[in-house]
């Protein structure tokens, strides 16, 4: 990619929709919030920490991801993780985020919801002030069962009700092979019948079958991955016919060995068949690059187009859980950009 290509591209205004918040704890800061709270780590220092980070598959990396979460406790340390998110955000010409967190990562170590919410929703509320809009949705671990997640629902209703502009959805993460989306179907009705957003992972590492369960059992708005789709013919046709968006994190598909190559990611195939690609994350301070490293690293190895990086960047505005007149004005926004740059 030419130097003018790259720039255009990193100076272009984009969504991020597919970040774990926990995801971006960068290990300089895992290491400081540990000593603040007297927390002890399975790792002598950053540098035997980040070696750590030579992953297999999604569950090798979410043991080190859970072990890295454990440093946060309080109130501040979640807003100093959401702050530092912010500052690499806005360097990368994010406008519009939509951020994921996982509270039974943190309830389960006897943290309140309150408390990372709260913490959260503080720095996402000073990054308005500096032109960085922002969403926040609740996952569920689906490796706990559902009753666990219908807990974790009924405990956030009060945060729902506190910050109905925030709080505006719920997910489905963690390890999916052996968790399908149907085991969510109960709690995916409660937050349907309340009008949340939905989302949830599906065909990262599970197959075609799982996306069609949150389709048509859990009917999410979004599908995060969806990379797997490739091998169902008629799944990537419904996908594109429904413009049903896919938010792909190329870094991490490579980080966790969902493709051994970049060249090998089935990203341009699902574009080129009328999938509405978006181009995220998921889990920076892990996979090597925030969400502009994505866009070059893919660019690079799948000789995406100028066309072809502009129509990902507007999936992203057209995928983005905003108003329509916000859309319709950081739509405008990029396409004046685009053409003029
Ligand atoms: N939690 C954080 N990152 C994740 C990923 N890539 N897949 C599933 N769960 C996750
Ligand atoms: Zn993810």
């Amino acid at each position: 990619m030419n130097t003018t290509f790259k720039d255009k591209i990193a100076r272009a205004p984009k969504t991020e929709l597919h970040i774990h918040i926990e995801g971006s704890l960068e290990p300089g800061l895992i290491f400081a919030l540990a000593q603040r709270n007297g927390v002890t780590l399975p790792y002598a220092s950053v540098d035997a920490l980040h070696a750590a980070y030579a992953f297999t598959d999604l569950q090798s990396f979410l043991d080190i991801y859970y072990a890295g979460a454990s440093v946060l406790l309080t109130e501040e340390d979640f807003y100093e993780m959401t702050a530092a998110y912010v500052e690499r955000a806005l360097e990368d010409h994010v406008v519009h985020t939509e951020l994921f967190f996982d509270p039974q990562t943190h309830t389960a170590r006897g943290v309140s919801i309150e408390t990372v919410v709260d913490g959260i929703e503080r720095a996402l509320d000073d990054a308005e002030g500096r032109g960085l809009s922002s969403r926040l949705i609740l996952c569920f671990l689906r490796h706990l069962s559902e009753d666990d997640a219908l807990a974790t629902f009924d405990a956030a209703l009060p945060l729902f009700k506190r910050y109905p502009h925030r709080l505006i959805g719920v997910g489905l993460d963690s390890s999916e092979l052996g968790h399908p989306p149907s085991k969510f179907a109960r709690v995916f009705d409660k937050a349907r019948a309340m009008g949340l957003k939905l989302v949830a992972h599906a065909g990262e590492e599970g197959p075609p079958a799982y996306v069609y369960e949150a389709l048509d059992v859990l009917k999410v708005d979004r599908i995060d991955h969806g990379v797997r789709s490739i091998e169902d013919a008629a799944l990537v046709e419904r996908l594109a016919r429904e413009r049903m968006p896919l938010t792909v994190c190329p870094l991490s598909n490579l980080k966790l060995r969902v493709f051994d190559d970049l060249k090998q990611h089935t990203l341009k195939r699902l574009l080129d068949a009328g999938a509405a690609v978006t181009i995220n994350s998921d889990d920076p301070a892990y996979f090597g690059g925030y969400v502009n490293d994505n866009f070059f690293a893919t660019v690079d190895a799948l000789g995406l187009s100028d066309a072809d990086v502009h129509a990902v960047l507007r999936n992203g505005f057209e995928a983005a859980f905003v108003g329509a007149a916000q859309r319709d004005a950081m739509i405008a926004r990029l396409d004046a950009y685009w053409h003029a740059a």
